[in-house]
């Protein structure tokens, strides 16, 4: 499992030694979220900010674009140095289109699913993603509660795409995930994990980053 901390609940007067203090607990991923007060009801930041933090950062940049019609600016974040883009499947009208650029652009690809939404599209770009984001709440805040719907929606995802033969496409969980239903998501199939308050909220780092992954463990 990889546990890929949520910059949301982040001090954000101070992300550049935030992401330091990531790196030196022993993260590897950060997962940054975009959010364009129109998909959600929400505003967070864009480009310019990843683009600074880039600058102070070697972790692998996981970019959750909660925005209307992404694919307007994905050269924009992978200017500013996203490693992987995940577009909401309810966002962008010609999803494959949308992921297959991201992947032109040298980016990884995953797509998105909100709680209510059927992942059927997932069939039909199964084999034009890198992973597979499904969300535990309802996206646009961090703090809320997950939905336990999530749990049967990741074992569909991970049936879906070894239907496909794409074992090595990662399923990634965000909203709602603590160490409490930490090793139930990993035995449905996650592989990433997203913590925006359970992790932040809990410092050390580091031992945060250990009690997510001893959960993770019992999961297997
Ligand atoms: C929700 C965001 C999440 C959020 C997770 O809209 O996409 O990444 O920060 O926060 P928690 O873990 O507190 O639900
Ligand atoms: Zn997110």
């Amino acid at each position: 499992m990889i546990l890929s901390p949520s910059l949301l609940s982040a001090d954000f007067a101070d992300l550049g030694r935030e992401l330091a203090e990531l790196e030196a607990a022993g993260l590897a991923w950060a997962h940054l979220d975009v959010m364009d007060g129109r998909f959600v009801p929400n505003i967070t930041f864009g480009p310019p900010v990843i683009k600074a933090l880039r600058r102070r950062s070697g972790l692998f940049f996981d970019v959750h674009l909660m925005v209307d019609a992404p694919e307007r600016y994905l050269e924009d974040f992978r200017a500013a140095g996203a490693d992987m883009l995940v577009v909401h499947a309810e966002a962008t009208l010609h999803l494959q289109r949308t992921l297959a650029e991201i992947r032109r652009l040298g980016m990884r690809a995953g797509v998105a699913f909100n709680p209510a939404t059927p992942l059927g599209a997932l069939e039909y770009v199964a084999t034009d993603a890198d992973m597979v984001l499904i969300m535990g709440v309802n996206p646009g805040f961090s703090g809320q509660a997950f939905l336990p719907t999530t749990y049967a929606k990741v074992r569909e995802a991970r049936r879906i795409l070894d239907g496909h033969g794409r074992q090595d496409v990662k399923i990634q969980v965000d909203g709602g995930v603590d160490p409490a239903n930490t090793a139930e998501l990993v035995r449905c199939g996650a592989d990433v994990l997203v913590s925006g308050s359970a992790f932040f909220g809990a410092p050390p780092y580091a031992e945060r980053l250990r009690t997510f992954m001893n959960a993770a463990r019992d999961g297997k």
